[in-house]
């Protein structure tokens, strides 16, 4: 579980104000390219001492952080261990060796960390698996690697460097799991229903298909409520992103239990999730359920575990969707913004907007408008003109002439507008 963290000299703004995070939920808000991404990498990295692109080369992001250039680059951090124990952490970059220093001996125990990011890339890090392990020829014992997955990985199968098969992927195990129609595909099937926009709207495997002369795999399906079954591959973008993250949330929680019963250890009691813009190709009224979703299935999943989840977001629905349940003390919302030239952090009070609409003007979105930027302008242009003591009556018609053809009969703007313009004698 992550508590602090604090960046120096690296990243888009060379001194940032510690993040202090919440135990469950903490929300990432802020314009394209002030670091939101590249943060879930860092923190991933300070769990794991990995980065995702050096483990997998064929991801596109989750690349090895830079210190600015000629700057001593910092990064300190304190979590909680398996322990409970608080575990202060400090890693300078190597300019030499172009690498983050990790201290000798043997690393701490962070609990479960997964990471879906943007692109559909997943990483997962199971302290079972990859924490401890001894090789027959080593007599030391050493680390192993986390699991990278491609976006394709995820879902053909992850092989390591040796040809050794890591994961079959959401094809392989879905089909075998629905022919054997034991636990874990009941699981599945359990699990994508919870992750289900709606109950109107449920995921439901359908038969299992073939779907290429080439491709001998059985290919899983959906039941799609106009009664065809459509083979996953097919499945619409948002489908196949909650397909995969069900299917990550699942093989790691039994990779995990599996491996824990193999070493003798009991299962990790602290997952740590991260999820970069986890509203991703989801319809609205899917990003209304999304958040508490992904909170209650991970904590359904790991009953005995502490799960604190990370996630980054661009979509004024998913605030909204996380009003009833935020909790200061144990969630935060951190929101990056840019001004006088500088990239800014801000850990902000949440503060209930009521609906997306007003979500978008908040600070989290600096929305002046919600309307087309054409639209926009004529209101202002409308709003000044109404400040004025006596218009040209040209003027008056253009502008009353551009707002009538833009704007909804029934707008608020365009009622007030035409109210004042005839109290005032504007408008014959
Ligand atoms: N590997 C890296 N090393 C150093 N700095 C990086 C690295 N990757 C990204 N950055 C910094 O982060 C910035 C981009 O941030 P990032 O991709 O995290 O944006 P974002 O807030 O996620 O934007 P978007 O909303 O568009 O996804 C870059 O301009 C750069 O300053
Ligand atoms: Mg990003």
């Amino acid at each position: 579980m992550l508590k602090t963290l604090i960046l120096k000299n690296v990243g888009p703004n060379a001194e940032m104000p510690p993040f202090e995070f919440g135990e469950r939920l903490n929300i990432l808000t802020g314009d394209n390219g002030l670091g939101k991404s590249f943060l879930l990498d860092i923190i991933w990295w300070t769990l794991t001492k990995t980065f995702p692109a050096d483990i997998n080369p064929l991801l596109t992001g989750g690349r090895a952080a830079l210190p600015i250039r000629g700057k001593k680059g910092e990064i300190t951090a304190m979590f909680s261990t398996k322990s409970k124990k608080l575990y202060p952490f400090t890693s300078s970059f190597d300019t030499k060796k172009q690498i983050w220093g990790v201290p000798q001996g043997r690393p701490t125990n962070p609990g479960i960390v997964l990471y879906a990011m943007s692109d559909g890339s997943f990483a997962v890090w199971d302290p079972a698996r990859n924490y401890w392990e001894t090789s027959p020829r080593k007599t030391e014992r050493s680390h192993r690697e986390p699991y990278v997955f491609s976006p394709k990985e995820i879902w053909d199968g992850l092989n390591d460097k040796d040809g050794t098969s890591l994961c079959n992927g959401i094809i392989r195990d879905w089909a075998s799991w629905q022919k054997e129609s034991k636990i874990p595909f009941e699981n599945l099937k359990v699990l994508l229903e919870w992750l289900s926009p709606s109950t109107n709207e449920l995921i439901t495997p359908g038969e299992l298909t073939r779907i290429s002369l080439k491709d001998v795999r059985d290919m899983p399906t959906l039941r799609m409520p106009y009664r065809q079954d459509v083979p996953v591959v097919h499945a619409s973008s948002g489908m196949r992103r909650i397909i995969a993250l069900a299917y990550v949330l699942l093989w790691a929680w039994q990779e995990h239990r599996i491996a824990a019963h193999l070493i003798h250890e009991t299962p990790s009691n602290q997952v740590v999730f991260l999820i970069d813009e986890i509203e991703s190709h989801l319809h609205p009224r899917w990003q209304q359920s999304i958040v508490p979703t992904v909170m209650s299935v991970v904590e359904k999943l790991h009953k005995e575990a502490k799960v604190q989840l990370i996630a980054v977001t661009h979509s004024p629905l998913i605030m909204a969707s996380i009003e009833p349940t935020f909790n200061a003390e144990k969630d935060a919302w951190f929101d990056f913004d840019y001004e006088d030239k500088k990239v800014t952090l801000t850990k902000r009070d949440f503060e209930k907007y009521g609906d997306a609409n007003t979500w978008l003007s908040s600070p989290a979105f600096d929305l002046k408008s919600t309307r087309a930027i054409k639209f926009a302008e004529f209101i202002n242009k409308a709003s000044a003109m109404l400040e004025q003591k006596e218009p040209k009556q040209s003027e008056i018609q253009n502008i009353h002439s551009q707002l009538v053809q833009a704007l909804n009969p029934e707008d608020d703007f365009l009622i007030r507008w035409q109210y004042v313009c005839q109290k005032k004698g504007w408008l014959k």
